[in-house]
C-alpha cells in the first residue's frame, strides 16, 4: 500500500508541539466524505448484551443504530453468521458502508480456555504464553472477532483486588515481557491476516493500584512510581505494536483516566508516540459524572479533548458531541481526529478491502477447540502450577495408589475456567475426578465432596451472579466431613481440591479476608489430623493467606483456575508425568494487614536488621516483613543448587557489557525445569532504589545430576530508571547482583558502572 506522508516535520503552534500524522489515502478519502454525525457514529461502541454486562447500561436498538451509521464497533456478539448480519447492516444500509470493528474480551483463550493470566504468568514461559495468545486469536477470529480487549497488564500488589487474577502480577519487568508476548501472539506479523486481531492494552493506567484493593476505587501515586513501577508493561505492549488502548475506570492524579489529557495525549501520544485508538472502559465516560466532573455533555467533551477516541456503551459521545460542536466546546477537527483513528484501525485489519474476511462460516468447525488447542491448554495449565510446599515426599503419587479425592472442587466443572472466560463453556472442562481417571485408570479413587466451598448463603449469592459457582449442598457439613474421613480411612493418600470458586476473584470480586473459606478449612484441619499424607490442590484467582495451611503437615500444589483441561493437567502433575516448574509472580502475604506486600520494596532510613523484631526499625510487632511466599518462589519434585555465582568483570563501561552467571545443578531424583532469576540492586543513586529488581530470567531443563551455567548479559540499558526529571538514566556506582530460584536470595557480588 502506498502511503502519503503529508509532513514529517514537527512544528510549533501557539506553544504546542504538533506532530503531523502519517495519513492513509483510503481513510482520508472516506473522511472527506463524512458528515459530522457520521464521524461521531464511528466513535460509538455498542453491545447488544450477549456478553458480560459489567455496567448498568446495555445498548438499545443496536440494529437501527448500525443502519443509521451510529455505530463504529460492536462487542458481545460471536459467530460468523450472526456477525455477518450486523456487518451487512453497516456495509449495505449506511451511506458510506463503513464496516464495524467486532470486539470481545478474549482474556485467557476463546473456547479453548487457558489458565487465568496470573496462572500462565507463573510459567515464566514467554513462548508458551505467546502460543496461548495465538490460539486465542485463531479461535476468536474464526468466530468473527477482529478486536480483542486484552492483555490486561495492570501491575497488582494487593491480592484483595479480585482482578489480580487477570494480570501478570507485581513485577514491571516480568509484566513487560508477558505484555509483549501476548500482543505479538494476538496481532501476529500482520493484522490484515484473517487469524490475527487487534490487541488492546488495558486498563490504562494504574487500575491495579486501587486503594485498599477495592475494585474501581481511587488510585493515587507519584509520577516516579508510575514511571518506574506501573507504566512499563503498558509501554512494552505498545512497543510490541498493540493497536489499541483501553482507558481505566480510576483516577490518575486526580482526573479519571478516560478524561485525562496528560495520560491519553501527553504521555501516550506525545511522549510514547502511540498512533492507534483509545477506547473507554465500559461506561467509564459516563462514570465521570459520579466522579464529580460534570454532566454527560461536559464529561464527553472532556474525554474527547483528552484523547479518548471511542466510547464504550455509554453513548455520551453519540448523544452530546454534536451539541458540543455547535456550542464551540469541541471542534469538528477533534472529532475528525478520533474518527480517523477508528478508520485507520479498520484499514489495518483490511476491513475496507473485505468487510467479511473474518466471517467464514466453515472456520469455527475446523479452528475452534481442536485437539491441538486442547493439548496446548493442558501444557499451559501444567506449566502454570506452583508447588508451594512439599511434605514427606507425598508427591508424585503412584498411579496404582488408593486415593481419597475430596473437596468441593474435586468433581466440579463450573469453577475450572476461572474469571473472565465468557467465551468458554464450563461444561467442556475436565474435572479433577475425570482427569485422575484418564491419567491413572488403575488407581482406586474414593471421592467425597467433604465441604461446601462456602457455607455462607449471602456470600454465595453474590458470587453466583454468572452461574452456580458455589453450590451449597443439602447435606449437612458434618455428614460431608464424615464421608470424606471415611474415604480417607480406606486410602493411602488424601488429595483435597480446595480454594476459591471462579467468581471469588476477578472483576468486582475484591475480598478483605483472603483465607480459604472456613467451611473448607475445617475439612483441611481434619484431613491433616488423620496422619495420612495429604496434598492440597489449591485453586484461586489470587494469592491467598494460607499461613495456617503452611504450618499443617500437608503438601500444597497451587493450580489457579486451570482452564478447560484442568483435571488432565492436575493429574499429569500429581502422578508425576510432569514435574511442576511454576513460580509465583505476586507475593503471598502472611496476613491481610501486611498488604501491600511485594519483593521490590524501597530502601528506608530504618531498615529492619533481620526478620526479628527491632524497636524503632521498620517492622511490625506481630508479623515479619517478608512475604509468606515470596515472588519468584516455587518448588519442584527435584532440587536445584546454585553455585559459582559471579560477574566476569568488576567494571561495566557505558557502552560495554558484563556477564553475570551461575552454575545450576539438579541435585534431586527427577528431571526438572528451573526458572533462574537475576536481580539487581543499585546501591547509590539520586532516587531511592528498590532493594532488588528483577532484570532477567531463564527457564532451563536439567536432567537429574546435570549442571548448566546460566549467563545473563547486562548493559547500561538494564540499569536505567526514571529520575525526578523523569529522564531514563543509569547513574554510575556500585550494583549488587543476585542469581537464584526466587526473590528471597542474598547478594552474590557486585560490579561498578563507570562514568
Ligand atoms: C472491564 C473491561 C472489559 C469491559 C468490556 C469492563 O467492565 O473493566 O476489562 O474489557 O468491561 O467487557
Amino acid at each position: 500500500m502506498k502511503k502519503v506522508y503529508l509532513s514529517l516535520l514537527c512544528f510549533t503552534l501557539f506553544g504546542l508541539s504538533i506532530q503531523a500524522q502519517e495519513r492513509i489515502p483510503e481513510v482520508e478519502e472516506i473522511l472527506s466524505k463524512m458528515t459530522l454525525e457520521e464521524k461521531i457514529g464511528q466513535l460509538n461502541l455498542v453491545t447488544p448484551g450477549g456478553g458480560v454486562a459489567t455496567g448498568a447500561v446495555v445498548s438499545k436498538n443496536v440494529e437501527d443504530k448500525i443502519k443509521e451509521g451510529k455505530v463504529g464497533g460492536l462487542f458481545g456478539v460471536s459467530g460468523p453468521d450472526k456477525i455477518r448480519i450486523a456487518q451487512e447492516y453497516a456495509v449495505n444500509d449506511t451511506r458510506l458502508g463503513i464496516p464495524l470493528l467486532i470486539g470481545s474480551d478474549v482474556i485467557h483463550g476463546y473456547k479453548t480456555t487457558f489458565p487465568i493470566p496470573l496462572g500462565t504468568a507463573s510459567s515464566w514461559d514467554m513462548d508458551l504464553i505467546k502460543q496461548t495468545a495465538q490460539v486465542a486469536a485463531t479461535e476468536a477470529t474464526a468466530d468473527g472477532i477482529n478486536w480483542n480487549f486484552s492483555p490486561m497488564v495492570d501491575i497488582a500488589r494487593d491480592p484483595r483486588w479480585g482482578r489480580i487474577a487477570e494480570g501478570a502480577g507485581e513485577d514491571p519487568y516480568l509484566g513487560s515481557q508477558i505484555a509483549k508476548a501476548m500482543v505479538e501472539g494476538y496481532q501476529g506479523e500482520d493484522l490484515a491476516l484473517p487469524n490475527t486481531m487487534i490487541s488492546t492494552v488495558k486498563h490504562f493506567a494504574l487500575y491495579g493500584a486501587a486503594e485498599g484493593g477495592r475494585d474501581y476505587n481511587t488510585t493515587d501515586m507519584s509520577r516516579l512510581r508510575m514511571f518506574n513501577e506501573y507504566l512499563p508493561p503498558y509501554k512494552a505492549a505498545l512497543d510490541a505494536g498493540a493497536a489499541s488502548v483501553m482507558s481505566s475506570f480510576n483516577d490518575v492524579d486526580g482526573i479519571p483516566a478516560s478524561g485525562n489529557k496528560w495520560l491519553l495525549t501527553e504521555l501516550l501520544r506525545d511522549r510514547w508516540g502511540f498512533d492507534g485508538f483509545v477506547v473507554s472502559d465500559y461506561t467509564s465516560v459516563n462514570e465521570m459524572i459520579a466522579h464529580g466532573l460534570g454532566d454527560l455533555k461536559a464529561v464527553s467533551a472532556l474525554s474527547l479533548k483528552a484523547g479518548l477516541d471511542m466510547d464504550m456503551v455509554g453513548e455520551g459521545f453519540l448523544t452530546t458531541l454534536g451539541k458540543s460542536v455547535k456550542e464551540g466546546k469541541v471542534s469538528e477537527e477533534e472529532i475528525t481526529t478520533a474518527a480517523r483513528r477508528i478508520l485507520e484501525a479498520k484499514h489495518k485489519l483490511g476491513l475496507f478491502e473485505d468487510p467479511y474476511k473474518y466471517l467464514d462460516s466453515k472456520r469455527p468447525e475446523t479452528d475452534i477447540l481442536t485437539q491441538e488447542h486442547r493439548d496446548l491448554a493442558r501444557k499451559a495449565a501444567r506449566g502454570s502450577f506452583v508447588l508451594l510446599k512439599k511434605h514427606q515426599d507425598a508427591l508424585p503419587v503412584s498411579k496404582s495408589a488408593k486415593i481419597a479425592l475430596v473437596g468441593p472442587l474435586a468433581d466440579n466443572k463450573n469453577n475450572m475456567l476461572g474469571t473472565w472466560a465468557p467465551t468458554g463453556d464450563p461444561s467442556l472442562s475436565v474435572s479433577i475426578l475425570e482427569g485422575f481417571k484418564n491419567v491413572a485408570p488403575e488407581a482406586t479413587i474414593s471421592y467425597a465432596k467433604g465441604a461446601n466451598i462456602s457455607n455462607d448463603t449471602s456470600f454465595a449469592k453474590k458470587v453466583n451472579v454468572f452461574g452456580p459457582r458455589i453450590m451449597i449442598s443439602e447435606e449437612s457439613a458434618e455428614s460431608m466431613l464424615e464421608e470424606a474421613l471415611a474415604a480417607a480411612e480406606k486410602s493411602d493418600i488424601i488429595i483435597a481440591a480446595v480454594g476459591e470458586a471462579t467468581e471469588m476473584s476477578g472483576e468486582a470480586a475484591s475480598r478483605t479476608d483472603i483465607k480459604i473459606p472456613e467451611s473448607q478449612k475445617i475439612l483441611i484441619r481434619e484431613l491433616a489430623a488423620t496422619g495420612k499424607p495429604v496434598v492440597l490442590v489449591l485453586m484461586s484467582g489470587r494469592p491467598l493467606d494460607i499461613s495456617e495451611e503452611m504450618d499443617l503437615p500437608v503438601s500444597i500444589l497451587q493450580v489457579w483456575h486451570p482452564g478447560v483441561e484442568a483435571g488432565n493437567a492436575i493429574a499429569d502433575v500429581v502422578f508425576g508425568d510432569y514435574n511442576p516448574s511454576g513460580k509465583i509472580t505476586a507475593s503471598w502475604p502472611r496476613n491481610v494487614g501486611q498488604i501491600p506486600v511485594y519483593y521490590s520494596v524501597k530502601t528506608t532510613g530504618r531498615p529492619a536488621p533481620s526478620e526479628d523484631f527491632a524497636k524503632f526499625k521498620t517492622n511490625y510487632l506481630d508479623a515479619k516483613n517478608s512475604a509468606l511466599i515470596p515472588f519468584g518462589y516455587g518448588l519442584s519434585y527435584t532440587t536445584f543448587e546454585y553455585s559459582d555465582v559471579k560477574a566476569d568483570q568488576k567494571e561495566l563501561t557505558r557502552n560495554g557489557k558484563i556477564s553475570l552467571s551461575a552454575k545450576v545443578t539438579n541435585t534431586g531424583n527427577y528431571n526438572g525445569e528451573e526458572i533462574v532469576q537475576l536481580y539487581i540492586h543499585d546501591k547509590v543513586r539520586s532516587v531511592t532504589p528498590p532493594v532488588k529488581e528483577l532484570k532477567g530470567f531463564q527457564k532451563i531443563s536439567l536432567k537429574k545430576g546435570e549442571s548448566k551455567i546460566v549467563t545473563f548479559e547486562i548493559t547500561e540499558e538494564d540499569l536505567k530508571f526514571y529520575n525526578t526529571q523523569l529522564d531514563f538514566v543509569a547513574e554510575p556506582g556500585e550494583f549488587e547482583f543476585f542469581i537464584g530460584g526466587s526473590s528471597a536470595i542474598e547478594a552474590a557480588g557486585s560490579f561498578n558502572l563507570n562514568n
